[in-house]
């Protein structure tokens, strides 16, 4: 690999960075750009056409400005948008989806999991159809309400707890009316790991001993394997930096905390609409 690989990360907001922080440790060689659309955040309350614009716009504006590979480390956009983005960009692109659902699979026990997830990622059934190859049942829960409370930096806020309780209650006793269990539950939106503690403390409260699984390592390991690399574990080499669509202060703030690294600055940039 040459030493100034440069990857383009991709995301409607912070979420992505729980995706950069994986991959930091495992391609240390690189340089990362990571793009925040925060201007046009949540993707997943949109249509397939608009979630399309915005990923295609902002999958171009990293490739135009010196990436070499994508990573596009929304489930929304990937679920929604991962042909479009191909169709328009000439370097490789690596998904969230497929990674996600082999995490599953090593995760489970038996073959029902529980799928948390965007609007637009559950609509699509991206999940359900890709862990159906894998001989897994996905029960797939939109969870509309919890991306705005991570972007508001409410992670372990009691109305953080309070909400997640009902998505999670709810999902439980749909899934127990279709007789099935859950032994792993899948993090399908790349903003949840950041509230993978209060999820798993819930389960328990609520009665389930499933495991907590998420995307983001299993991804940074489909971009090595992509590109051929021995598993690395330094960040010593790695350099990166940041653009959001809106909100530049917020980003630094709280996306150093996210990213557990300082993002000394954030560049604003506008997509247009
Ligand atoms: N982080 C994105 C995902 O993984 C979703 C955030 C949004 O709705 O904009 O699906």
């Amino acid at each position: 690999m040459s030493p100034r690989t440069t990857i383009g990360v991709f995301d409607s907001g912070f979420g992505g960075l729980t995706v950069l922080r994986a991959l930091l440790p495992l391609v240390p060689n690189a340089h990362y750009i990571y793009l925040g659309d925060t201007a046009r955040l949540p993707y997943g309350a949109k249509s397939q056409t608009t979630i399309a614009r915005y990923a295609v716009e902002s999958a171009k504006f990293l490739e135009d400005n010196g990436a070499d590979r994508l990573v596009i480390a929304c489930n929304t956009a990937t679920a929604l948008a991962l042909p479009d983005i191909t169709d328009h960009v000439g370097i490789p692109v690596t998904g969230v989806i497929a990674p996600g659902a082999q995490a599953a699979l090593a995760a489970a026990t038996n073959t029902d999991i529980l799928v948390l997830a965007t609007a637009a990622t559950v609509a699509s059934h991206a999940y359900r159809d890709v862990a159906a190859t894998f001989g897994l049942q996905a029960h797939e829960k939109a969870c509309p309400l919890l991306v705005p409370l991570v972007e508001e930096g409410w992670t372990q806020h009691p109305v953080l707890f309070d909400v997640l309780r009902i998505y999670l209650r709810e999902a439980l006793d749909e899934m127990r009316a279709l007789g099935q269990t859950p032994s792993a539950v899948l993090l399908g939106c790349t903003h949840y790991p950041l509230i993978a503690g209060p999820v798993a403390e819930l389960l328990r409260e609520l009665g389930s001993d499933a495991r907590v699984v998420d995307s983001a390592d299993a991804t940074a390991r489909a971009v090595t394997a992509a590109m051929n690399l021995p598993a690395a574990t330094t960040t010593a080499d790695a350099t990166f930096n940041c653009y959001a669509t809106d909100s530049v202060e917020k980003f630094a703030r709280l996306g150093s905390l996210f990213l557990q690294r300082e993002i000394a600055e954030v560049q604003l940039l506008d997509l247009g609409g």
